[in-house]
């Protein structure tokens, strides 16, 4: 008999680096001071809103915040937000470091694991001479050092690896022991929406280690699975990941603006977390070409965190935090889109856009229980915003 998972720890699947004591205390350090801020500090917040900057910004303007950018401008000065955002900060340059030590340490083994466990027969496809797009080069997203494509050793999967531990800990483990949770609740919602949905191919892009992509395989497994990605370390690692756990997937190295799978390739197209990382250019690109890529009747949802609109304004800012404080320059923008307009704009008829917000899989009792609202890609207070189109 299989041992039940332990859905309180990150799976130890092969690629999973091996933590010492002192590596482990930090990073557990790490996650605890994620969850304190989040549900201790950071609500304190609206408070300091409500009993000062607000009033300060009534007194200056003559008219208090009326959104999400007039609550920014209130709360610049605001003691208790600069001591918050400061401390988010660093609580995120401390994620990366305590993920990356381990990593370090531990590189030649990781790379010998990721050369030797094909088992279930996925493929890895990398592609030397594909061009970064400027979006990922200009900057390192969310402060990871070095982004998703960098490598820094020959067949390296350093970033992959580190990619992998650090979600655990921002998530502060509540997307479950394979960090699928979003993976998971997408599907959740395409099961209801699209009940007859029975997908020959899927292409996951914007994969990064797989996370997302890995439920597909058992929740369409007579579908073929393809992954694509920019970046060469986290795709090695999303291979050896996914043979490791007896999941078959194509990756290949590519941008998912102008791909060179066939035209009605795909009956379904999903994205998890990507759109709020490309440029709003990009974004457009991508959905022009998943309406090329996907047959007749052929879904491509996106998951992300809610939209500006379905929040209060005071959240709205809360939630927007990540754009002028964490690397995340399309952050903003993202969060303002509007389905049916984006439809229009790349060949989808708008009248087959859909939105939604779907409550997370995982855990998600706990997650309504606790409340816990930290901004950041885990959007928190367990559901995740899903939206698309039809062709
Ligand atoms: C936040 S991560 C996505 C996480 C992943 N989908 C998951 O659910 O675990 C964004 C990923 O999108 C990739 N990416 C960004 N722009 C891309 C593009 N134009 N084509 C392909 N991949 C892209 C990045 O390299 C990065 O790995």
């Amino acid at each position: 008999m299989e041992a039940a998972i332990d859905l309180k720890s990150q799976y130890a699947h092969a690629m999973l680096p091996k933590v010492a004591s002192d590596e482990a205390s930090r990073q557990e350090f790490v996650k605890s001071l994620k969850l304190h801020l989040a549900s201790k500090v950071a609500p304190g917040n609206r408070l300091a809103y409500q009993v000062r900057a607000e009033k300060r910004y009534a007194a200056a303007t003559g008219k208090t915040p009326g959104n999400y950018h007039e609550i920014r401008k209130a709360m610049a000065d605001e003691p208790y937000f600069c001591f918050w955002s400061a401390l988010q900060r660093n609580s995120q340059e401390m994620m990366w470091k305590a993920a990356q030590l381990p990593v370090e340490r531990s590189l030649d083994t990781l790379i010998d694991v990721s050369k030797g466990t094909s088992q279930v027969g996925g493929t890895l496809t990398l592609n030397p001479d594909i061009e970064i797009p400027r979006y990922h080069r200009m900057v390192d997203i969310h402060c990871m050092p070095g982004g998703y494509h960098t490598d820094f050793v020959e067949d390296d999967v350093a970033n992959g690896a580190v990619y992998d531990r650090a979600v655990y800990l921002y998530a502060m483990g509540r997307m479950g022991p394979f960090n699928s949770d979003i993976g998971d609740t997408t599907i959740a919602f395409l099961k209801e929406k699209f009940p007859d949905l029975a997908p020959k191919r899927i292409l996951d892009m914007g994969c990064t280690v797989g996370h997302s992509t890995l439920p597909y395989c058992d929740a369409f497994p007579e579908a073929e699975i393809y992954a694509i990605d920019v970046g060469a370390p986290v795709l090695r690692y999303a291979h050896a990941r996914a043979e490791s756990l007896g999941k078959k997937v194509h990756f290949s190295q590519q941008n998912a603006e102008a791909t060179t799978f066939e035209d009605g390739s795909f009956d379904l197209i999903v994205t998890h977390i990507l759109v709020h990382e490309t440029s709003h250019k990009a974004m457009r690109n991508i959905m022009r070409e998943a309406y090329r890529l996907l047959s007749p009747g052929g879904v491509i949802i996106h998951a992300e965190t809610p939209p500006y609109r379905a929040l209060e304004a005071f959240d709205a800012f809360m939630l927007d935090w990540d754009t002028r404080n964490n690397n995340e320059p399309y952050w903003g923008a993202s969060h303002e889109i509007v389905p049916a307009d984006i439809a229009r704009e790349t060949g989808f008829d708008p009248a087959k856009a859909f939105e939604g917000v779907q409550t997370s899989v995982f855990d998600a009792a706990e997650a309504e229980r606790t409340k816990v609202f930290q901004g950041g890609d885990f959007g928190g207070a367990g559901a995740w915003y899903v939206w698309g189109a039809q062709k």
